[in-house]
């Protein structure tokens, strides 16, 4: 089985926990709902972008880490939203964010960051249509690369296959596998409110 696939079922139950604690598709949503999910995902995106970038663009520069950054895409909604720099600054970090000891766990880590622009496709249709003009902001995080997501993605898996090839050892796709897991109970139990997996 590829990792590709691997991951995609490997990780199943852990993506289903962790869509669950995202509210957005809920009828009642609000703006400062909106807002305080937004809020969240720069909380767990603020630590683990710069070493995510510092391990993978070395190792995979045809990946353009800088260029999947989606931290200024979550500040341009928040502005938008009535945060300014000051205010951006002191939002809560994660404290306990997946650790990224070398390449394979940086990998396992950036697949679910990735991913999440292809659930954030519909995300997207739905505040599209929820929302209707009410919600301040261009809705930048969830647009994430516009019409290049899907081609962003599948450049994603085949960097992510080159690496386990060239890795060529089961030791490699196992340590993948397991920070996926890691990152996607972690960004979990940050959205739940909870300390994070032990
Ligand atoms: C309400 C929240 C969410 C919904 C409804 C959702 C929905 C989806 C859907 C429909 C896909 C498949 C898209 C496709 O194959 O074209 C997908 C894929 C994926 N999502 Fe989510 N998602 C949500 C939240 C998240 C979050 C928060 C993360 C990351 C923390 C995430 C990570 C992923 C990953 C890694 C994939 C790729 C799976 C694969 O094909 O290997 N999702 N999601």
């Amino acid at each position: 089985m590829s990792l590709l696939l691997r991951l995609k079922t490997e990780t199943r139950p852990h993506h289903e926990r962790t869509e669950a604690a995202v509210r957005l598709l809920e009828p009642g949503l609000t703006v400062d709902d909106y807002r305080r999910h937004l809020e969240l995902f720069l909380g767990f995106h603020a630590p683990l972008e710069g070493p995510l970038t510092a391990l993978l663009d070395p190792a995979l520069p045809e990946l353009c880490m800088r260029e999947r950054h989606k931290l200024p895409l979550l500040e341009e909604d928040l502005r938008a939203l009535g945060h300014d720099t000051m205010s951006l600054a002191r939002l809560p970090r994660c404290a306990r964010v997946p650790s990224l000891g070398a390449l394979p766990e940086a990998l396992g880590c950036a697949y679910v960051l990735e991913g999440s622009t292809l659930g954030g496709q519909l995300i997207l249709r739905q505040l599209l249509r929820h929302f209707a003009g009410r919600a301040p902001g261009g809705f930048a995080y969830f647009r994430a690369y516009g019409d290049a997501v899907g081609s962003r993605w599948r450049a994603f898996g085949e960097a992510l296959l080159r690496a386990s090839a060239d890795a060529a050892s089961p030791d490699f796709d196992a340590r993948v596998v397991e920070a996926a897991r890691d990152t996607f109970d972690c960004f979990g139990a940050w959205l739940r409110g909870e300390p994070g997996p032990t």
